[in-house]
């Protein structure tokens, strides 16, 4: 076995778009604020019958599709956004994409961090069983309260991988650095549909957790800042990671530049924040760029509010190039449908109805699966097709 990674990697996202520059006009905020300041364009919106399990779904088809089932016994959905306090988003995906009854099915809590901690586990699990692979999924819709701070830092996405051996894309290194402190910067109770947020807090609370967990990384013999070719950061915004950057070259004495964000910035500044999957949006951008990564190392910060931070690395792999899909995600962001912003505010609001009262969803995704509505409490999914 010449190591455990990423064997394959695809991305979903929302049927509607919101951009940016009109939430500024009726807000009256200066665009700049947005382009600029928080370096966001456009935010990703589900459809009435999209969510966490249908862009999930969609996300890991592509990979199945490619690798078939074979070896898949555990399936980890990575959600902050997740529709049910007990059984998970994952049983969902699992039925709709026919995955073998022989499977452990889980979901993973902690905010923006827990794709990162499924990663994780997955490796462990892979070293154990090597013939086995584990299918990680981020999945999050992020909702803030309309006019509070977070709105025009909201979005949906989701990001499945195919963890296994000898991975076709990128080699997971095992050193890893890890920091967790209880801190009140961004929570959502279970008697919320929005997460509450304290914006300044959470900002010097990423970066204490990025200096904790590179800390943690270098005494556990992790390689200095110099030896790592790219970093790709959780981007709550995308102007954070630039935040992060310049911190962590400070913090490990090496100089950094905000250009070297902007290719892993991409898909992130038309998509918003995508909570778990936002990391892994940042890993997918630098992937389908122009640059040739064969060998090289990434680092990757993963950030989840309250809060847990984790620096780790990983190796691309020679001849990684044909694992991915070329244009397939500016393509799919090109084909979202735009919202003006009454529209948006209105599917704001309608969002969270409940599940109290039996309902069926209108037909809008053009997605493969879709939220079918409620019926005796119970959430319902099917095909598109
Ligand atoms: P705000 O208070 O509306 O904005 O909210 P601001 O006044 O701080 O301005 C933002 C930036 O725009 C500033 O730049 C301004 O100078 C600049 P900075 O000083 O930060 O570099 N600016 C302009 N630039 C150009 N032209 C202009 C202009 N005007 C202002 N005309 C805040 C900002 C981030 C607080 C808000 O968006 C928010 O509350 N967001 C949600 C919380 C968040 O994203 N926190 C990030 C860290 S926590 C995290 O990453 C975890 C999370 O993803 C959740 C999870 O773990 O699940 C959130």
């Amino acid at each position: 076995m010449s190591g455990i990674g990423i064997h394959d990697l695809s991305v979903a996202t929302g049927h509607h778009v919101l951009d940016l520059a009109l939430m500024a006009e009726h807000l009256g905020i200066d665009p700049a604020k947005y382009h600029v300041g928080i370096g966001q364009d456009e935010m990703s919106i589900p459809a009435p019958d999209e969510d966490v399990v249908t862009m999930a779904a969609a996300a890991a088809l592509p990979i199945l599709e490619r690798h078939g089932t074979d070896g898949i016994r555990t399936v980890l959905f990575a959600t902050e956004s997740g529709i049910d306090q007990s059984k998970s988003a994952g049983l969902f995906v699992h039925q709709l994409l026919e995955l073998p009854s022989a499977c452990r099915v889980l979901e993973l809590k902690q905010a923006c961090y827990s794709a990162t901690a499924g990663i994780q586990l997955a490796t462990g699990l892979v070293q154990r069983h090597p013939e086995e692979r584990v299918l990680v999924i981020a999945s999050d819709v992020a909702r803030y309260a309309l006019g509070s701070s977070g709105e025009p830092t909201q979005g949906a996405g989701a990001v499945a991988m195919l963890i296994g051996a000898d991975p076709a894309i990128l080699e997971v290194e095992s050193v890893t650095g890890v920091h967790a402190t209880d801190v009140d910067d961004f929570w959502r109770p279970n008697d919320h549909d929005t997460a509450l947020v304290d914006g300044r807090l959470s900002i010097t609370a990423y970066l204490t957790s990025l200096r904790g967990a590179w800390d943690d990384f270098r005494a556990h013999g992790g390689v200095g800042l110099e030896d790592i070719d790219h970093v790709c950061y959780h981007q709550p915004f995308s102007k954070m990671a630039v935040k992060a950057h310049a911190q962590l070259g400070r913090h490990a004495g090496t100089p950094t530049s905000a250009e070297d964000l902007e290719i892993p910035a991409r898909y992130n500044r038309r998509i918003g924040n995508s909570y778990s999957a936002s990391l892994y949006l940042a890993l997918a951008a630098l992937l389908d760029s122009d640059q040739d990564l064969a060998g090289r190392r990434i680092g990757f910060f993963s950030y989840g509010s309250g809060s847990v931070g984790e620096f780790f690395t990983a190796r691309v792999a020679a001849g990684y190039r044909s694992s991915l899909r070329p244009g397939s995600v500016p393509a799919a962001l090109d084909a979202r449908a735009p919202l003006d912003f009454a529209a948006y505010r209105d599917l704001h609001v309608a969002a969270a109805p409940g599940s109290s009262t039996d309902r069926a969803t209108e037909s809008v995704t053009n997605g493969p699966f879709r939220f079918a509505g409620v019926r005796g409490a119970v959430r319902r999914y099917e095909p598109t097709r």
